[in-house]
């Protein structure tokens, strides 16, 4: 079945539903096809992005997520520019090759300018070699197109989900939160030349396969370069969790989310995808599992240690006591574990981007 969908190319909804719902001796194959094709088109290799969340200040409320801005339990932190810079040098010695910066959403002055300045330091300090991803939310056209000039050269900014009105149910129903806005966001990081990645939560309250399966094609329609995607852990202190809708089993969430990556995999041969944490919160393999069904990117957290117990987006979020160096070694075992190699020292992008933009690669 899974050789007729990879050779007969286009897949159904309903084809996509069936494939998001194996298990058993299935899904091993859905997944070995998928590692299959993840090393025809991109090698063996797991790419390393350090990642920073230096603020968990956000102007916004998504039901879902832990640090929105009313949830008054938060202890709020902003790490300053020489921490961040440091974090940034960090991921240079260990050859990680790029760095993520993501934080809460925030649009004033003040922030676009530290971001600004940090893009143009982290690439004069590391003499260009350090790429940056920037994970910031919703901005302005300007605003993109000021801090891609500055250096960055890829954005992550998920959809969330491509279903309208689930979109509107999880998020209040005000200007800071509507679908279009998102969309057009999404629109203008391509119009700029960012490599773009999206991506979706999975296991929603409400949420279907026919969803999922809609999400899917949605992203390859969208044609992005990049992709993450995980599945939605409940926060104890957020309105979603409150309203005590019916839950998927924790255990299908994340066998769904498997199957997202390996069907990603299966319909964008060429593109990056991502392990997501939020695995990891379920089982503690959920990363490695991910690199075996497709995945070919990982996020090393090198948030300085005290603050992350405070980036809780959900609950049993994993690394949260650890400092830089373990995640880093604990990740390296858990590569070499899974019998893959990490790209020491290179960007990783996706050639997907350079086909795209017919562009060639600068690394
Ligand atoms: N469970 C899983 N993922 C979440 N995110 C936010 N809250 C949750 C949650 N409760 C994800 C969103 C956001 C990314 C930074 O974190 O998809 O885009
Ligand atoms: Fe803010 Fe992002 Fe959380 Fe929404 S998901 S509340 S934008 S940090
Ligand atoms: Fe952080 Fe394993 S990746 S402790």
């Amino acid at each position: 079945m899974i050789d007729d969908i990879i050779h007969k190319g286009s897949l159904s909804p309903d084809k996509i539903c069936q494939l998001l719902s194996a298990t058993g001796s299935e899904q091993k194959e859905l997944h070995r096809a998928a590692n299959n094709v993840a090393v025809t088109y991109r090698g063996n290799i797991v790419y390393y992005r350090g990642l920073i969340e230096f603020s968990n200040i956000c102007i916004k409320n998504c039901y879902y997520c832990g640090i929105r801005k009313e949830n008054k339990d938060v202890v709020r932190y902003d790490v300053d520019e020489a921490e961040i810079l440091a974090a940034a040098r960090y991921a240079l010695k260990n050859r990680f090759g790029s760095v993520v910066l993501q934080s809460g959403e925030r649009t004033d002055t003040a922030f676009v300018e530290k971001i600004n300045r940090l893009i143009t330091k982290i690439k004069e300090e590391s003499n260009g070699r350090l790429g940056i991803t920037l994970s910031l939310g919703e901005q302005t056209e300007a605003t993109y197109q000021r801090w891609f000039n500055s250096g960055a050269h890829r954005y992550l900014l998920r959809i969330e989900t491509s279903d309208a009105r689930l979109y509107q149910s999880l998020h209040p129903d005000d200007e800071l939160h509507r679908f279009s806005n998102r969309l057009d966001a999404l629109n203008n990081l391509k119009k700029i030349g960012y490599q773009t990645g999206t991506g979706v939560m999975i296991g929603l309250p409400g949420q279907t396969l026919a969803n999922l399966a809609d999400d899917l094609l949605y992203i390859k329609n969208t044609d992005v370069d990049m992709v993450g995607m995980g599945p939605y852990i409940e926060h104890d202190n957020t309105p979603l969790t409150a309203q005590k809708k019916h839950l998927w089993p924790l255990e299908v969430r994340f066998n769904t989310a498997l199957n997202m990556v390996a069907v990603l995999r299966l319909m964008m041969p060429d593109i990056n995808i991502a392990a997501a944490t939020a695995l990891q919160a379920i089982d503690p393999m959920g990363r490695e599992k991910a690199l075996k069904a497709g995945a070919n990117i990982i996020m090393p957290n090198i948030t300085p240690t005290e603050n992350r117990k405070h980036y809780l987006l959900y609950d049993n979020k994993p690394c949260t006591d650890e400092s830089a160096d373990d995640c880093l070694s604990c990740l390296n075992m858990r590569i070499s574990l899974v019998g893959k190699e990490t790209g020491w020292d290179e960007w990783g992008d996706s050639p997907h981007y350079f086909k795209r933009c017919e562009k060639s690669p600068p690394h």
